[in-house]
């Protein structure tokens, strides 16, 4: 048996694994978001304590669900490769790579690359720009790519097949993003078992009747602007819950009747370089 075959049957076994970046030289230096311009823009500078404890703060919550949360080492110059979210997607022991969009971020392709060979995962690399779960996430049997900011159409169109070739039989409902200031799907739209929260205006006309069709729950601008969409639905068998940096109440009665807990995780110095709790997040 391969060694990556038995790997996953023994994590399957154990824990759902989930790797993280700490943020040690995490900072805003460039932009390639319109929070990160705004950033540079007041000369807001990101205080690496804080990040610290609120990247702390969300790794704590994972141990304590019951998640295995692994790292992958930091690296001087690659301030975003704390959002692991963007460095591929992972499906049965296979990651699966796309090309980052801005030459910023490209570098940080080989040293995700190198971690992943080392913790023996299959590695598929497509030279399509597909910024992993940050643009594609798995909702009610299906792949939702979300693609015409960061990933291309073709990028989730190649990563969805891998899909469906490796056994997941998924269906791919490719939806358009509009605004530069929901530039991955998971800014603007968020699968919680069932149901599923998303951003209109971050749509274009045809996604926008596709998610609602689908049964999705549209927010307003404020949810959307404080990163809703952003947090993380977690169902361990312990519960369901969802982490948010920020939730308005409204929002927190209607998840609560739903049965879902809310754990607060705030992430104001992410927020600064455009991210929250789940791009820090990659799901193995
Ligand atoms: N500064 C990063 C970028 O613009 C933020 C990435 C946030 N990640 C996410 N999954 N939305 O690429």
């Amino acid at each position: 048996m391969q060694t990556n075959t038995l790997k996953m049957i023994v994590n399957s076994k154990i824990k759902k694994q989930i790797l993280m970046c700490a943020p040690t030289y995490f900072e805003v230096t460039y932009a390639i978001n319109p929070a990160m311009a705004r950033t540079l823009a007041c000369k807001i500078a990101v205080n690496q304590f804080k990040a610290m404890e609120q990247w702390t703060g969300l790794k704590d919550i994972y141990t304590k669900e019951g998640f295995d949360v692994v790292l992958i080492d930091p690296v001087k110059g690659l301030p975003d490769m704390v959002f692991t979210a963007n460095c591929g997607i992972v499906n049965d022991g296979r990651a699966i790579i796309g090309e980052f969009k801005h030459a910023q971020r490209k570098p940080e392709t080989e040293y995700f690359e190198k971690w992943f060979k080392e913790n023996d995962y299959g590695i598929i690399h497509i030279k399509e720009e597909f910024e992993g779960t940050g643009d594609m996430l798995l909702w009610k049997d299906n792949i939702i790519g979300g693609h015409g900011v960061r990933s291309g159409l073709d990028g989730i169109t190649k990563v969805a097949k891998f899909f469906t070739f490796l056994g997941r039989g998924k269906d791919l409902v490719p939806v358009k993003l509009v605004d530069d200031n929901y530039y991955h799907l998971d800014t603007c739209f968020c699968p919680m078992g069932e149901n599923a929260l998303f951003y209109p205006k971050a749509f274009s006309a045809d996604s926008i009747e596709v998610l609602l069709e689908m049964g999705a729950m549209p927010i307003n601008d404020k949810d959307a602007r404080s990163m809703l969409p952003n947090g993380v639905y977690l169902d361990n068998g312990k519960g369901i819950k969802f982490i948010a940096s920020k939730i308005s109440r409204e929002w927190r009665n209607a998840l609560e009747k739903l049965g879902i807990e809310i754990i607060l995780n705030p992430t104001s110095e992410f927020q600064k370089s455009g991210g929250s709790n789940r791009c820090l997040t990659l799901f193995l």
